[in-house]
């Protein structure tokens, strides 16, 4: 048969349902704690565990809801504690005015997702969380506090979970934040160092360390760019042309990163895709990034959804000089903004 013909065949033939081919998938167990450790009682005495939750950069130009680094030097604290009353409850907020309803907070709706994969405890949590990210701001305040909520309760029942497999409860609090359950917040914030989440469908992450002198510059100028109305304007088709400049791009980081290739991470930090719809949204989107260029940035991009615009940089000075030339740049804008320079955090969140 000619191809020609195969296909014209084959065109309006409905999908084969591979359904009908693939085995079931199990109802997932529920876990015993004492699968993994001898018993609470055996354990530490550790009723409650402070917190550094850091805030982080995801999509890092051309990986849009797959790449993500981890901040050193910014982030929130929280407070996780082992209680008699069963459940899990946000007891304080300070910084920020979010919901204490459990089920409507991402920390609350995080542990909540975690603990439903448990054996029911007869004791309960607190949560107390103390903002210094705030919503809305494109450095993962939401993830700093799902990411949080699941590591402190983990640590308290012993690790029952890696770190790694804590990224999918934490999703759980992306979904309630931004109607979508990205990882590329999440991911570096339990885990450290840069992340690629490889696949969401089974979901596959992995942790990538960062060349030594890597630095990122992020400002924030003082308004509030909620990630579901970032997203709301995505086209939802990308172009051939565009998704080849893209995948090539990621891969370009990737390999940069790991034979810490400072031109080719620069080269790779570019988005064909996502940056050029979103950055009508930021305030003096182009004159921050030209000014990163300018002043020795590897390469600058929007920070997840907006609207803080990161730059990286080999080296704390140029980081340094990038900053103060972005802050130049919002002080003649007469627009208040916050900005941070920070090494690439290797832990991700720790007991404090
Ligand atoms: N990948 C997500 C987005 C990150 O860009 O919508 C949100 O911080």
């Amino acid at each position: 048969m000619r191809l020609s013909a195969f296909v014209a065949k084959t065109k309006n033939k409905k999908p084969l349902r591979l359904s009908a081919f693939v085995a079931k998938k199990p109802k997932p167990k529920k876990i015993k704690l004492c699968d993994f450790v001898p018993s609470w009682q055996n354990q530490p005495k550790m009723k409650e565990i402070k917190l550094f939750c850091p805030a982080t950069i995801a999509n890092l130009s051309c990986g849009f809801d797959v790449l993500g680094l981890c901040l050193d030097n910014a982030g929130d604290e929280m407070i996780v504690r082992k209680v008699d009353q069963k459940g899990v409850r946000i007891t304080k907020i300070v910084g920020a005015d979010l919901p204490l309803e459990t089920e409507k907070n991402v920390s609350g709706v995080a542990a909540l997702a975690m603990l439903k994969t448990l054996d029911e405890l007869d004791f309960g949590f607190e949560i107390e969380i103390y903002k210094n990210i705030k919503a809305g701001s494109g450095i993962g305040s939401s993830a700093a506090s799902s990411a949080g909520a699941v590591f402190g309760i983990n640590e308290l029942l012993g690790r029952p979970y890696s770190r790694k497999d804590l990224v999918q409860f934490a999703m759980q609090g992306e979904k309630l934040a931004s109607g979508n359950a990205h990882a590329d917040n999440v991911a570096p914030a339990l885990l450290g160092a840069f992340t690629l989440v490889r696949s969401y469908s089974p979901l596959d992450i992995i942790r990538i360390d960062s060349p030594e002198e890597l630095y990122a510059t992020v400002v924030h100028p003082q308004i509030e760019l909620k990630t579901s109305d970032a997203r709301s304007v995505l086209k939802q088709n990308v172009s051939l042309k565009s998704a080849i400049t893209q995948w090539g791009n990621v891969g370009g980081l990737v390999a940069g990163l790991y034979t810490k290739d400072y031109d080719l991470i620069g080269r790779s930090l570019h988005d064909e895709i996502v940056e050029p719809v979103r950055s009508v949204l930021i305030p003096g989107f182009d004159q921050i990034k030209q000014t990163a260029y300018e002043n020795g940035a590897l390469g600058s991009g929007i920070s997840g959804s907006g609207p803080s615009i990161f730059a990286l940089s080999r080296g704390k000075e140029t980081a340094e000089k990038i900053a103060k030339a972005m802050s130049d740049v919002y002080e003649k804008m007469n627009l208040p903004y916050e900005i941070h320079v920070s090494k690439i955090n290797p832990d991700g969140v720790r007991i404090l």
